[in-house]
């Protein structure tokens, strides 16, 4: 659960530009702070512009969770897990959305404009802020094995 003294950072391309704004008030309605990171209008942008900001305000440790929109959510999760640290996955529905953060601690939540409605993403949001990683032995065996995967030790190729 992400406590209300918590940041939330948030970031979108133009195709999530429209969502993000209704996020943003929804989640500060929740009585969250939120760090929005653009993009501010609706202009052609690039997504992993997008991606970068929300990623670096969660390494430097500013916010623990974001989220990032783009038209599909695929771009932005496929540009967020570039970034050490950073777990990204696009939930398009409530269950994905907690379980990730459950089992495997995801913490950037990752949504399609253009794929779901703003009464679904809420609810997607809603169920992600709303979990806490579970901690147990096996969830983090397997995210020890991603840190090292991520680390270059993971490759049976190198
Ligand atoms: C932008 O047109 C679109 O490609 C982008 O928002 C996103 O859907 C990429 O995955």
């Amino acid at each position: 659960m992400i406590r209300e003294d918590e940041k939330i950072v948030i970031g979108a391309d133009h195709g999530g530009y429209q969502l993000k704004n209704s996020l943003v008030d929804y989640l500060l309605r929740l009585g969250y702070e939120v760090v929005d990171v653009g993009a501010y209008n609706d202009e052609p942008s690039d997504y992993p512009d997008f991606a970068r900001m929300v990623a670096e305000k969660i390494q430097s440790g500013e916010a623990r969770r974001g989220i990032l929109i783009c038209g599909s959510g695929v771009g932005a999760s496929i540009a967020a897990n570039k970034f050490r640290g950073i777990r990204a996955a696009v939930c398009h529905d409530t269950y994905s959305a907690h379980q990730g953060v459950e089992d495997d601690d995801m913490n950037v939540l990752c949504l399609g404009a253009r794929i779901i409605g703003e009464a679904l993403a809420k609810d997607i949001v809603k169920a992600y802020i709303s979990a806490e990683f579970k901690n147990k032995d096996r969830y983090n065996r397997r995210l020890k094995k991603i840190e090292e995967i991520e680390n270059g030790s993971g490759q049976t190729h190198p």
